[in-house]
């Protein structure tokens, strides 16, 4: 099994990039379906997210636009709880169709927090895209509408994902060995 070391954790593989590639383009192609024609404006939660953002957008075979804000409530290996804004949205969404994307929805406090800060600019509709999701650790708090893998509550790296600032360069997605 392949392995790599991160500050003073090992990983393993769990997701291979050809398997998360499948993936990306049925969503992408799923949203197309759904939303060719409409404009939509992907809403792309940073830092994780931008690789999946860059994947998404290139299966997609529609118009669309794309925006970026910043929230943060990981410290090393563990949620704060506390959620900041960073950076907010640049530009006007009402009336707009929102694709969030997201690369993980763990607690689903950060998407709990950031639905209520956009709901208040009124857009048209809000449709939720998270590469992975924990459903044992998430139960019924948020609805996300299209999963690309439910995984279970361990600690991932990769592909985007960091653990204290490291590992979102690799292609695969890790998982905390042992943890
Ligand atoms: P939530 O607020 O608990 O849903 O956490 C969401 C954010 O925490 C994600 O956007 C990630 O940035 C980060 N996060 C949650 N789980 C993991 C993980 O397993 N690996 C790396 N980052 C994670």
């Amino acid at each position: 099994m392949k392995e790599v070391k991160v500050h003073d954790k090992v990983f393993e593989l769990y997701i291979s990039a050809e398997k998360i590639q499948v993936r990306i383009d049925e969503i992408g192609k799923a949203l197309s379906e759904e939303f060719r024609g409409r404009n939509p404006l992907f809403v792309s939660i940073l830092n994780g997210s931008f690789v999946f953002t860059a994947d998404i957008m290139r299966a997609c075979d529609m118009d669309c636009e794309v925006s970026f804000v910043k929230l943060s409530s990981y410290q090393g290996t563990q949620t704060t709880g506390k959620i900041k804004t960073l950076i907010g949205l640049d530009m006007n969404i009402a009336g707009r169709e929102v694709i969030i994307l997201e690369d993980i929805v763990d607690t689903g406090n950060t998407l709990t927090h950031f639905l209520e800060i956009l709901d208040t600019y009124d857009p048209k509709s809000v449709t939720l895209v998270s590469l992975l999701t924990k459903p044992e650790v998430l139960k019924d708090k948020v609805k996300v509408d299209q999963i690309g893998f439910e995984i279970p509550n361990k600690f991932v790296v990769g592909y985007g994902l960091d653990y204290d600032g490291l590992a979102r360069n690799l292609k695969d997605i890790y998982q905390l060995k042992g943890g």
